[in-house]
C-alpha cells in the first residue's frame, strides 16, 4: 500500500493531479492482459520506433499482427521465462485528453499481495475476462479486492472477442455470469465492454466487427470517466513526513495532503499534542500558494513555534480523526508463515510505525465466493477481518473515507518481512470495553461480547447511510426537542432511518430511577450514549436531545458513541431567554425553590468548547435551526451510501 509511483522519472508532464487517471489492471496470464496493456501503449502512441524496431525482431512468438504486444510491456524477463508478471510496475501513458498511470498487477493467484500495492492508490480497475474460458475464481478475487480496497470504477474487459467470431452471446455469457458475482460487491461504477486487444477492437474506436456493442471504447472511457468527486476534500489531514529547516530559522512541514484542503491563515490542530496553531503559509511544488488540496505535496509554515516531528498529523479541531488503541481492519495476508495472534507486529502507518497485536481474528472471507468462514488461520493470499491492540494510539480513518489514513501494513519485526495490508474499517461491539474501569472489567471478565455476520458495512448497504449521532445539548427551554423531532421529520421524509432520544421521555422509562445529582445524570448520560450506539450500530442515525450538562460526560458519550459519529450541536440560547419561554413553567418552579439542582438556576451548565455547530434558536427559526443539522450530516457524507 506504500508503493506509490515515481512521478519524476517519467515521459509524461503530470502538471494537473484531476487529468491523471490511475488504474489497475488485473486478469490472469492467459486473459491477455500484457497484450492488453501493450495495446494501449501502442494506440495512445507511447511505443518508440525503435522499441517496436527491436521487439518485431526479438518476439518469437510473432502473431497476426507481425508482433505480440504483450512483450511491449517492459521488465517482464520473468514472465516471458515463467509465463507470470511477478512484481508491480507502473507505465505512464498519455493521450491528448488525460494523462494515465497503469500500476500493472500480476495475474497470477499466488500474487494477490501485489494486486493491493497497487490497486490502493488506483481510480479504476480493469479486470480482464477470456471470453472463451468465461469468468475464472481469479476474475472474481481480483474483482473482490478492488472493491474491497475502494476502487469506484470498474471495467469488466470482455477480451479475445475474435476467438469467439464476435458472437454478442458469448459477450452476454460473460456479463451474466459475472453480474450474479458482482451484485454483491460495492462497486458502483461497473462497465462491460467487449475487445480483442490483440486485433485492437473497441480499444479506441467502435469495432466493426461488434456492431451490436451500443457501449463506449475502452480508452475512450478511460478518458472521460469522472474521477474528481471521487477525492475526499472534506477531511483535512497532513502528515507530516519531513520537518525542514529554511536559513532563517523558520520550520517547514512537508508532506503530501492525504485528504482535505487547507488554506493560508486557517485554524489547525496538531496531532498528537493537541496544540492549536494556524497556518502561517504554504507551497505547492516550489511555489506559494493561498490552497492547496489533497494529493498535493506541500510545504507549510505555522504561526507558531510548537514541536512537530514526523509522524505527526495536522488536522481541525472539529474535524478529527479517529484517535484509538484498539482498531478493526481487514488484513490481506502476504506472508508465507501465517498470522499469529497476540505476536507483536510492526504497524507502518502513514508516516510512523507503531508496535501491535491482532487481539482477534473473526473470520476469513473466500473471495471467490464472499463467504465467511470462523476462523482458524489466516494464511497466505487470505483476507481476513481483525482486531488489533495498539501499543500507542494511533490517528486513523475509516478506510472507506480515506484511503491513506485508512490503511497500513503489517510488518513482522523479526524477519522485516512485510506480512499484511490492512485497511481500518469501522469499530466492532467490542469498543465501549476500552472504557471500563479494571475494577468494571474484571466484575465483566466472564462476559463474551458476541457477535454475528452481518458487517457494519451490510448495514450502509442496506439502509443507504451512514449512522451518526447528533448530540443536542443545551439548557431546558434552549429549542433541543422541537429542533429534535423536525430534523427527525427532514430526514424520515427523505428516506432515511432516524430516532430521537428525548430526555423526558428516557426519564420516564428506561432513567425512571435516575435523579438530577451530577452523579446521576452522569449515569443518565451514560445509558443514552450506549443506546445510541446500539441504535447506531444498527445503521440508524440518532438525534439526542438531553441537557447534557457536564463536558465530562459528553466526552464520555462521545468515546461510546465513537468519536467520527459523534456530532455535538450546541443549541446555543442564554438563559434569560430559556426562561422567558419558560414552556413546562419549571424554571418559574426552581426560582420558587420548588426544584432541586435545577440546570441553569441552582446547578451548572458547562457549553462545549468546540461544537460540530451553534445553533442560535434566540435568533433562528426551528427549521433553520434543524436545516443547518442537515448540512452537517450532509457535509459529513452521513446521508449517503458507503459505496
Ligand atoms: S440531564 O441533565 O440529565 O441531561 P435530561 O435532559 O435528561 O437532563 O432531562 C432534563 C429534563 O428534565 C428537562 O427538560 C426538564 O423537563 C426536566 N427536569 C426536571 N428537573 C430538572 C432539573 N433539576 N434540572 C434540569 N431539568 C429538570
Amino acid at each position: 500500500m506504500t508503493n506509490q509511483p515515481d512521478n519524476s522519472q517519467n515521459p509524461v508532464s503530470f502538471s494537473r493531479e484531476a487529468d491523471i487517471l490511475r488504474f489497475t489492471t488485473a486478469g490472469s496470464v492467459d486473459d491477455g492482459k500484457s497484450t492488453l496493456i501493450g495495446r494501449l501503449l501502442y494506440e495512445a502512441g507511447g511505443l518508440y520506433d525503435d522499441h517496436l524496431a527491436s521487439l518485431r525482431g526479438d518476439s518469437k512468438r510473432l502473431l497476426r499482427e507481425g508482433m505480440d504486444l504483450s512483450f511491449v510491456t517492459d521488465g517482464l524477463k520473468i514472465e516471458r521465462e515463467q509465463g507470470i508478471t511477478i512484481d508491480v510496475a507502473y507505465r505512464y501513458f498519455s493521450t491528448p485528453r488525460r494523462n494515465f498511470i497503469i500500476a500493472d498487477t500480476p495475474g497470477h493467484e499466488q500474487y494477490t499481495r501485489n494486486m493491493a500495492t497497487g490497486a490502493s492508490t488506483a481510480d479504476l480497475a480493469i479486470v480482464l475476462v477470456d471470453v472463451s474460458r468465461g469468468v475464472t475464481i481469479q476474475s472474481r478475487r481480483h474483482a473482490f479486492i478492488a472493491s474491497l480496497l475502494g476502487i469506484r470504477h470498474m471495467v469488466i474487459a470482455v477480451n479475445k472477442m475474435d476467438l469467439v467470431g464476435y458472437q454478442e452471446e458469448a459477450f452476454l455469457k460473460v456479463r451474466k455470469e459475472f453480474e450474479s458475482f458482482s451484485t454483491r460487491l460495492s462497486i458502483p461504477d461497473l462497465e462491460y465492454i467487449p475487445v480483442s486487444a490483440l486485433c485492437g477492437d473497441n480499444i479506441v474506436s467502435h469495432s466493426d466487427k461488434m456492431p451490436w456493442f451500443q457501449g463506449i471504447p475502452l480508452l475512450k472511457h478511460l478518458e472521460n470517466v469522472r474521477i474528481v468527486g471521487d477525492r475526499n476534500l472534506i477531511d483535512l489531514r497532513f502528515p507530516i513526513q519531513s520537518v525542514l529547516r529554511a536559513p532563517n530559522g523558520v520550520r517547514h512541514y512537508a508532506g503530501r495532503l492525504a485528504s482535505g484542503v487547507v488554506r493560508v491563515g486557517e485554524d489547525v490542530l496538531i496531532l498528537p499534542s493537541h496544540r492549536k496553531t494556524r497556518v502561517k503559509g504554504l507551497t505547492v511544488a516550489g511555489a506559494e500558494e493561498g490552497m492547496a488540496f489533497a494529493p498535493q505535496s506541500i510545504a507549510l509554515t505555522l504561526e507558531d513555534e510548537i514541536d512537530i516531528k514526523r509522524g505527526d498529523m495536522v488536522v481541525r479541531a472539529g474535524n478529527m480523526p479517529k484517535i484509538s488503541r484498539e482498531m478493526e481492519a481487514i488484513l490481506v495476508w502476504m506472508d508465507r508463515v501465517p498470522l499469529q495472534t497476540g505476536k507483536v507486529y510492526a504497524i507502518k502507518h502513514t508516516t510512523q510505525t507503531i508496535k501491535a497485536s491482532v487481539s482477534r481474528l473473526h473470520f476469513v472471507i473466500a473471495p471467490a465466493t464472499l463467504s465467511r468462514s470462523p476462523a482458524g488461520v489466516l494464511q497466505l493470499n487470505d483476507i481476513g477481518r481483525v482486531s488489533l491492540s495498539l501499543f500507542k494510539p494511533l490517528f486513523c480513518d475509516e478506510y472507506s473515507r480515506n484511503r491513506y489514513t485508512g490503511s497500513f501494513i503489517m510488518i513482522d519485526p523479526l524477519t522485516n518481512m512485510t506480512v499484511a495490508a490492512g485497511m481500518v474499517i469501522e469499530r466492532g461491539s467490542g469498543a465501549a470495553s476500552t472504557l471500563l474501569s479494571a475494577e468494571d472489567q474484571s466484575k465483566n471478565r466472564n462476559i463474551h461480547p458476541q457477535e454475528g455476520d452481518v458487517i457494519g458495512l451490510d448495514r450502509k448497504r442496506l439502509l443507504r447511510q451512514n449512522p451518526a449521532t447528533v448530540w443536542l445539548t443545551g439548557l431546558s427551554g434552549s429549542g433541543k426537542s422541537s429542533i429534535a423531532f423536525a430534523l427527525e421529520k427532514k430526514l424520515i421524509a427523505a428516506g432515511h432511518v432516524c430516532y430521537v432520544l428525548d430526555g423526558d421521555n428516557l426519564r420516564s422509562g428506561l432513567n425512571r430511577d435516575l435523579n438530577f445529582s451530577p452523579e446521576s445524570r452522569r449515569e443518565n448520560i451514560r445509558r443514552v450514549a450506549e443506546v445510541a450506539r446500539l441504535f447506531n450500530e444498527a445503521g440508524i442515525i440518532i438525534v439526542v436531545s438531553f441537557i447534557s450538562p457536564y463536558r465530562e460526560d459528553r466526552e464520555q458519550a462521545r468515546k461510546i458513541i465513537g468519536i467520527d459519529r459523534f456530532l455535538e450541536v450546541h443549541v446555543d440560547a442564554p438563559l434569560s431567554v430559556c426562561e422567558q419561554r419558560d414552556p413546562k413553567g419549571l424554571y418559574k418552579k426552581a426560582r420558587a425553590g420548588l426544584i432541586a439542582e435545577f440546570t441553569g438556576v441552582s446547578s451548572p451548565y458547562e457549553p462545549p468548547e468546540k461544537p460540530a455547530c451553534f445553533l442560535k434558536t434566540g435568533e433562528e427559526s426551528v427549521e433553520a435551526c434543524a436545516g443547518q443539522v442537515w448540512e452537517l450530516l450532509v457535509n459529513g457524507k452521513f446521508l449517503e451510501s458507503h459505496d
